[in-house]
């Protein structure tokens, strides 16, 4: 398709444009609805957006495409997936329901341990053409952008080798992909009992490495984040201040996995240093939620994780959303505790388990997502001059998101302007 390429999509049920930025507190859920919408696109990017009469006479030249009075919306943003892996772990779930905790599997070696391995030894075209599979079941159930952390490497190459993939299969797209470094996200079997040198190895060696690496390939695009699994049996408080305020001297943006098991203070060390997200959020006591909420730190809620572990417990969305705060959704894709590609599973899981609507979730899962990795100033939205990320549904409200689960509702992928029908 041609850079110069003109298409008008027309005839929406509702347009939900999601315009005006990043939706704090219980301003979350302002859809931003044009009934009757349409939306200009020139080569990648829109040009307008408004009343259908108003474009088709406005844009007569242009291509039309007829949305046939269905709901028109961004393309979901995925910021939190680990999509990169080798191998599976069918066999831990059945530990897990057999009543192994998720934890009890990784300090006997299993667990993302286990994925290290398999991610390890797998080539570098076996490991990328399992991940296409996941990122086309992710394009087409809506998702147009996803985050995709490393982490299963656990050595300055086999990191770098996770990371070579999400490039390759950004490159390829259609999904786009946003690289975070997960080097601390388990202490490897080399470093069994000496997790402060493992630290320091990331702090002084891998981390100022990949930062080289990234300028000397000169790589056209934000540095990528710098993530830590703060948890007990994996990197404690002040382990994860060190890899996080390392990275921030070295300029790298960052995340951290916060209380997804026990509560470490992750959340309020993530607010304290402006991190761009704090994650999973299950175990977040009402102080490190206020912390949060007065910053612009995103909170990435996960619910697909408990779900997956079969817990009861998800993450206090309805305390974040009063104390003020910006609330996101994402899959948490892995094989081990969340294997959803399925943004649209997710929003459902929020409407049940966090009481969040509909609007609330969709909202969570495109403009404020699009904040939780620093692009809501090209994706979230529908709204001129951002990047032509969009979809069209097959049904004509909103509300069947969240309502409806299980099957996919997504009909037409748009993305850059290029138009992806779902099968
Ligand atoms: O976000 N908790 C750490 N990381 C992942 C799980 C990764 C795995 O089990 O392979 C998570 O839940
Ligand atoms: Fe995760």
């Amino acid at each position: 398709m041609s850079n110069d390429h003109q298409l008008l999509i027309h005839n929406a049920s509702q347009l939900l444009t999601l315009a005006g930025g990043p939706q704090r507190g219980n301003n979350l859920g302002n859809l931003g609805i044009i009934p009757g919408g349409a939306v200009a696109v020139q080569g990648e990017t829109i040009i307008d957006v408004g009343p259908g009469e108003h474009l088709l006479e406005k844009y007569k030249g242009f291509n039309t495409f007829d949305a046939q009075g269905h709901v028109v919306m961004p393309g979901f943003v995925d910021p939190h997936t680990h999509l990169v892996w080798a191998g599976d772990r069918a066999a831990e779930f059945e530990m897990r329901l057999k009543g192994k905790t998720y934890m009890e599997i990784l300090q006997a070696g299993g667990g993302i341990l286990s994925t290290v391995d398999a991610t390890r030894a797998a080539s570098m075209d076996d490991l990328l053409h399992q991940t296409r599979q996941r990122s086309q079941n992710a394009f087409y159930h809506g998702t147009t952008t996803a985050e995709v952390k490393t982490g299963y490497g656990l050595t300055f190459e086999t990191e770098l080798k996770q990371l070579q993939a999400i490039l390759t299969l950004d490159r390829e797209g259609p999904l786009e992909l946003v690289p975070t470094f997960l080097a601390a996200h388990a202490v490897p079997p080399e470093f069994r009992g000496r997790t402060d040198a493992y630290v320091e190895l990331i702090c002084y060696q891998m981390l100022p490495d990949l930062h080289t690496w990234w300028k000397e390939r000169k790589v056209d695009r934000p540095l990528p984040f710098v993530d830590v699994f703060c948890e007990k049996g994996a990197f404690n408080l002040a382990q994860s201040r060190l890899i996080l305020q390392t990275a921030h001297q070295l300029g790298f943006p960052t995340k951290i996995h916060a209380d997804e098991f026990e509560n470490l203070g992750g959340a309020s060390l993530a607010a304290e240093l402006g991190s761009t997200s704090a994650d999973h959020l299950v175990k977040t006591p009402s102080q490190d939620i206020q912390a949060l909420a007065h910053t612009d730190t995103v909170a990435v809620s996960l619910p697909a994780t408990p779900f997956g572990l079969g817990e009861e417990e998800y993450t206090p969305s309805r305390a974040i959303l009063e104390a003020g705060g910006l609330l996101a959704l994402a899959t948490d894709t892995n094989p081990g505790t969340a294997w959803c590609e399925s943004m649209q599973f997710i929003l459902a899981l929020a409407c049940r388990k966090m009481r969040l609507t509909p609007a609330q979730a969709i909202a969570a899962a495109t403009i404020n997502a699009a904040a939780a990795i620093n692009r809501h100033q090209q994706v979230g939205s529908i709204e001129k001059g951002k990047q032509a990320d969009l979809l069209i549904l097959n049904v004509n409200n909103f509300r069947h998101l969240g309502y409806r689960f299980g099957t996919n509702l997504v009909s037409i992928v748009v993305k850059r302007g290029s138009i992806f029908p779902v099968n």
